[in-house]
């Protein structure tokens, strides 16, 4: 069977890498980002990689009214998909958002407010088809308040809690949703961070989606340690937190 996937924010490097390990396995993609020079470059890039049909939807995420169209078309082409990926995403100033509501708004609205409105598209019409995987990706930023980034971290937990909302009103329903919470990733998004050893590659991350949209269940913590690492971040008393510099 020809894999169908939806990638929205389908130029991000984590996306990329995913797109091309569907490529590689001949499946058909439907690319969704903002720039169209760069996506169209992403669909030929897949193209030359053995995917076997690309198609391409130029579309910001922060038009919330033109979500309802762009998904009925690409649903409409090849009458649905088996995989949607939801990976559009900034990484706002943490401190330029503390003194600019403005700024803050800004980020939320493409981190948060924009990805409700295409998994409340998405989740119906998956829905209706009665099988397939949606999946997000969040952060762990999502799973604790933390001083030095509450600002993306809040817009994160919220896509936490309307995919695990999602997962649970869809569970009989044939349709899996996934949260996927990536650690460090050596992205664009990243590049001025320095490295260390618990950074992963877009590649590394990539693999772990590629098995959460065929069979995965829940909440995909990835690479797996950072479920383990949240799991202690979560627990920390708020007395001894407030005392950290994380
Ligand atoms: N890197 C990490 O350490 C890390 C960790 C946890 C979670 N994440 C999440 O992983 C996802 C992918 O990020 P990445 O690390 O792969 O970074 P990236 O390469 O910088 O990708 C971010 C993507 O979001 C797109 N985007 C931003 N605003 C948009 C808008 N208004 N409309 C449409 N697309 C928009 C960008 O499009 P353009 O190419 O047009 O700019 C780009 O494709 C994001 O949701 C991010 O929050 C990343």
């Amino acid at each position: 069977m020809t894999i169908r996937l939806l990638i929205i924010g389908a130029t991000s490097a984590i996306a990329t890498a995913v797109a091309r390990r569907y490529a590689a396995r001949g499946a058909r993609i439907h690319l969704v980002g903002r720039r169209a020079a760069a996506v169209d470059a992403a669909a030929a890039d897949l193209r030359v990689r053995g995917a076997a049909e690309v198609k391409a939807t130029v579309l910001d995420a922060n038009d919330t009214a033109r979500h309802e169209g762009a998904l009925a078309q690409a649903w409409q082409a090849w009458g649905g998909f088996d995989h949607a990926l939801v990976a559009h995403g900034v990484l706002p100033d943490q401190a330029q958002c503390e003194v600019d509501a403005p700024a803050a708004l800004a980020s939320f609205d493409t981190n948060a407010r924009s990805v409700v409105s295409l998994l409340t598209d998405l989740a119906n019409r998956f829905e209706q088809q009665g099988s397939g995987a949606l999946a997000v990706i969040s952060s762990p930023a999502g799973d604790r308040g933390r001083a030095s980034n509450y600002v993306y971290g809040a817009a994160k937990a919220a896509v936490t809690v309307l995919a695990a909302g999602l997962r649970h009103r869809l569970a009989e329903e044939g349709v899996r949703v996934l949260t996927i919470l990536p650690g460090f990733v050596d992205t664009p998004m990243t590049a001025s961070f320095a490295k260390g050893p618990l950074w992963a590659s877009p590649e590394r991350v990539a693999a772990d989606i590629e098995r959460a949209l065929d069979k995965g269940f829940g909440s995909v913590y990835t690479p797996w340690f950072w479920r383990w690492i949240m799991l202690i971040i979560r627990h920390v008393p708020e007395r001894l937190f407030i005392r950290t510099k994380l």
